[in-house]
């Protein structure tokens, strides 16, 4: 029998909820966005985003049902994502997920958002375990290698910002709008990335952690004196800093994930996040994967960013493995794997 869970995600800025088939059949996904609510504050606002958590959550759950043509009552569980996120929002997915349970009497497993996308790979693609995760969104940055449905080892990860945070804040310093990775992105494509010597932080040191706040203030200096000695900046000049960072972000990550790869000896090199629609980071990944001889692997672009699909999943991985919640089952605003 394959089983069918409801899926409930909203740690962060992301209203989710999605019906997956055991077999890996995504039979509805639907996420509502909020990055138009905080566009005018540079960053996700932990209120704004609770109180639309808690005015979306339901719509999304009935659309999520309506799309796959079922009922709560021909679902085999529910699963929600119980941290690590804003607590605001975690808490609204959780509260609402008891309520479904209790009512309907379905099984309720409590996820991890972080192993719902270190398990992505197994829903779109049924990699076998074990295999390396690169996540890299807006919030995270870790390496995990992932042997098992609640065997997560973490080698490294960013020390400072997250890398989607530091695009975010050099398209503000540039005044390119938000989310800032695109922009940023689209932006390089006209630049000379050695125009400008920026650092790779942390390559002299061993292992698989990473820092981006450096190379952040780098940008911003260079910035200053272009505008100090010219007025402002050209077009050339954004570009230019956007091809620099991008260069330096994905130099960077490259080397640690070539070290994660040599000492792991994985099969498999997977990414998931935001960033990880970044072209040239991706074509950075591949070639050192590549070179590993691992498989490169990522995921579509609206599986690797936050939704829905991937927490039923995770749940229907750790149902499978005998994990069951109580309405005892907490939010965590933190929740390390
Ligand atoms: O995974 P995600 O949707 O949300 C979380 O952070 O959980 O990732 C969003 C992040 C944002 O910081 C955004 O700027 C970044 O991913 N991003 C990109 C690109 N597209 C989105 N960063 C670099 N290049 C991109 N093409
Ligand atoms: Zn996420």
């Amino acid at each position: 029998m394959s089983r069918t869970f409801l899926g409930i995600e909203s740690s962060c800025d992301d209203t989710a909820a999605a019906v997956v088939r055991e077999d890996g059949t995504i039979l509805a996904s639907v996420v509502a966005g909020q990055s138009a609510l905080h566009a005018d504050f540079g960053g996700v606002v932990p209120e704004i985003a609770a109180r639309a958590h808690a005015e979306k959550l339901d719509l999304c759950v009935e659309q999520a049902l309506a799309q796959a043509g079922l009922r709560l009552a021909d679902l085999d569980g529910i699963a929600v994502t119980a941290g690590p996120g804003l607590i605001g929002g975690v808490l609204s997915g959780v509260m609402l997920a008891k309520g479904l349970a209790a009512g309907s009497g379905l099984p309720l497993v409590g996820v991890n958002h972080l192993a719902g996308h270190a398990l992505t790979p197994r829903l779109t693609d049924a990699v076998a375990y074990p295999y390396l995760m690169l996540l890299v969104s807006g919030g995270h940055c870790q390496f995990l290698m992932v042997d098992g449905p609640d065997a997560f080892t973490r080698l490294g990860g960013t020390i400072d910002d997250a890398p989607g945070e530091a695009f975010d804040k050099i398209a503000k310093l540039l005044g390119l709008p938000q989310p800032g990775g695109p922009p940023v992105e689209a932006a390089a494509r006209a630049g000379n990335a050695k125009r400008f010597a920026l650092p790779r932080p942390l390559l002299d040191r061993p292992g698989c952690d990473l820092s981006f706040s450096g190379l952040k203030t780098a940008v911003l200096r260079q910035r200053d004196e272009l505008v100090a000695a010219q007025g402002g900046l050209h077009e050339q000049d954004r570009a230019d800093l956007c091809a620099g960072f991008q260069a330096a972000v994905a130099d960077v990550l490259a080397e640690k994930t070539r070290r994660a790869l040599e000492q792991t000896r994985a099969p498999v090199l997977a990414v998931a996040g935001g960033v990880a629609a970044n072209q040239t980071l991706r074509a950075a990944l591949e070639a050192v994967a590549d070179k590993a001889g691992a498989r490169f692997l990522a995921p579509p672009l609206t599986l690797c960013t936050d939704n829905a699909a991937m927490i039923a999943w995770a749940g229907i991985e750790a149902y499978a493995a005998g994990q069951r919640d109580g309405m005892d089952l907490a939010a965590r605003p933190r929740w390390p794997l």
